[in-house]
């Protein structure tokens, strides 16, 4: 089964960033995962325009980000302008999800809705075929070299089903405590996005890693 995975640069080393994004250019790395935290809806700050901006001249991966901020509708025009692939607003945030999802996708980006551990699939129901992607977040987000939580085997075990039950396209991403053991049993169960962030650059060599992480499918 062939997947598509996504390094978190929330892991790099930020001194020397330019690196650690040389290094995932040269990798089997298919995507490149950016996380946006606005000290509001989760409790930490991460990387702001300035900074994503001079990510998105060097990385020659498509950038797939995901926005932990209250009201992300605001700034939908900003990060499709940087050349953005995926943008993901989390469920929890959007009071108007339906016309959030339509503006990403107007601006030409995919379009995907991120679900914190404690919110069921179900609520996906009538939003799901409109969606390209469901991040499913298998830590509390804020923070990486967090701990998986079990859990979320079953929550993509009935979201694969809901997909498929539809006959829709709809990719499901993991996201969080994501390593080479978990991430092929999410294989397995369903998911097409494998992210990792410690895993992959806090491993003696990122870039067997990642090969590895590939080889798995
Ligand atoms: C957490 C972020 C993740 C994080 C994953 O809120 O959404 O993308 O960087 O890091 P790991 O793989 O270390 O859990
Ligand atoms: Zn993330």
């Amino acid at each position: 089964m062939s997947f598509i995975l996504a390094p978190s640069l929330l892991s790099a080393n930020f001194l020397h960033l330019e690196k650690d994004i040389e290094m995932i250019n040269a990798s089997e790395a298919d995507w490149l995962h950016l996380d946006v935290m606005d000290g509001v809806f989760v409790p930490n700050i991460s990387i702001g325009f300035p900074l994503i901006k001079q990510v998105a001249k060097i990385a020659s991966k498509p950038l797939d980000v995901h926005l932990m901020m209250v009201e992300p509708q605001k700034f939908i025009s900003r990060f499709s302008d940087l050349g953005v692939q995926s943008l993901s607003v989390h469920y929890e945030a959007c009071i108007h999800l339906h016309k959030t999802i339509l503006q990403i996708k107007d601006a030409g980006m995919k379009a995907g809705v991120v679900l914190n551990p404690h919110t069921p699939v179900e609520l996906l129901t009538d939003i799901l075929e409109d969606v390209d992607i469901v991040l499913i977040m298998s830590v509390n987000p804020g923070f990486g070299g967090q701990k998986f939580i079990f859990h979320s085997y079953d929550k993509v075990r009935r979201l694969r089903a809901m997909i498929d039950q539809k006959d829709l396209n709809t990719q499901i991403e993991v996201d969080g405590g994501i390593d080479f053991e978990n991430g092929k049993l999410m294989i397995e169960t369903g998911v097409n996005i494998l992210v990792a962030g410690n895993s992959i650059f806090n491993a003696p060599d990122p870039i067997e890693m990642i090969r590895r992480m590939k080889a798995e499918k």
